[in-house]
């Protein structure tokens, strides 16, 4: 028997829709296992803007470092994209969140379900079997370092030192060790002093994993590779700005934004969230894919080693999509697709009886 506190992060759009779906297979897999879990809701971005004008509240950091573990889902609002000047913005909570619990590893599988190969804007010849994790640094970087703005001159300052590129290299190693051993380091060595300095801290830790086999690409080069030959991947470590742009792009490979979950790990509690944003356009409308923050869980368990409960919750994802409960963005033509609140339910009951 386990014990977990969960903060329970719903943010914005179609955060607290899929949150629910997520809470709801959280609860299922617990009560089948025979675990106690309990839950603290906190507010965060544009929510908690709005509410008390801090879009990452100290309550909320409280409540998310006294948990086991954070299930975020979402924020962004559209009435701050289009006003530049906003002092306050939802996505500095998300950036708060990672930087004061330290997560400075964000782990971003992309994976391909069978099923769903022709909703790729790829050839599902290319990306049949693509399976890779996508290891982005989170607290380092542009996102981080120096900036300033003016009328005529702005800059970001793109920042590492030695320790913060050694203990995301040494993530990612450990990964392709578990994996198929083989790390691919990607960086932009042929103009950037950052990413020479990583490169060459990367070369000088290769040597204490012999069985790893390390690659070194260019980021545009991976950019490329990543859509043409997608299977060559196992394990990909990136910087921050980097990894954010090399995981949009990965999650076309698997067709659906809605489909990949990721987790944020580093000096304090990790924080399991999906990796799409909060599509305001379709808040509250019970149309969102909940499968990404439902997937999050079954990396929430992973992470606390409870392999067979993630393992159930994986199968009750394969198990909705062969029997075509999908919402529309992944439904079959001329199928009926299913709502939010339908998927999360069907999934739900699969653990239940399983
Ligand atoms: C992501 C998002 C965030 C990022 C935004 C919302 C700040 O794009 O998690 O990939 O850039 O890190
Ligand atoms: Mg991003």
């Amino acid at each position: 028997m386990k014990e977990f506190k969960i903060a329970v992060l719903p943010g914005d759009g179609i955060g607290p829709e899929i949150s629910v779906q997520g809470v709801g297979v959280m609860s299922a897999v617990c009560e089948k296992f025979g675990h106690k879990v309990s839950y603290e809701y906190a507010i965060c971005g544009a929510d908690a803007i709005d509410k008390v004008g801090d879009p990452f509240p100290e309550a909320t950091f409280e409540a998310c470092r006294k948990a086991d573990a954070v299930l975020f889902s979402a924020v962004g609002d559209p009435k701050f994209d289009n006003d530049p000047t906003a002092k306050v913005r939802p996505e500095q909570g998300l950036l708060a969140m990672r930087k004061k619990l330290g997560l400075f590893a964000n782990i971003r599988p992309v994976q391909t379900f069978k099923c769903l190969l022709h909703k790729s804007p790829l050839r599902a010849d290319i990306v049949e079997g693509a399976d890779f994790l996508c290891i982005r640094e989170l607290t380092g970087g542009m996102y981080f370092g120096e900036k300033y703005q003016d009328n005529d001159k702005a800059y970001d300052t793109n920042l590492y030192t030695r320790p913060e590129i050694e203990r995301i290299l040494k993530v990612g190693f450990e990964y392709a060790m578990k994996r198929n051993k083989h790390l691919t380091v990607v960086d932009k060595a042929n103009v950037l002093a950052s990413s020479r300095l990583w490169r060459q801290i990367a070369q000088e830790m290769a040597p204490a994993y012999p069985e790893v086999a390390t690659d070194y690409m260019y980021v545009d080069n991976a950019a490329m590779r990543m859509i043409q030959e997608p299977r060559f991947f196992d394990v990909m470590v990136t910087e921050n700005t980097f990894g954010d742009i090399l995981t949009d792009e990965g999650s076309c490979i698997s067709g659906s934004m809605g489909l990949l979950p990721s987790a944020s790990t580093g000096e304090s509690t990790p924080v399991f969230e999906p990796i799409h944003g909060s599509w305001p356009q379709a808040k509250g409308l019970n149309i969102a894919n909940p499968l990404a923050q439902i997937l999050s869980v079954a990396m929430l368990f992973e992470y606390f080693d409870a392999k067979e409960e993630g393992a159930l919750i994986r199968r009750a994802v394969d198990a909705s999509l062969d029997a075509n409960a999908r919402t529309g963005d992944i439904q079959v033509e001329g199928e009926k697709a299913c709502s939010t609140s339908e998927v999360g339910a069907w999934i739900v009951e699969y653990i239940r009886k399983a």
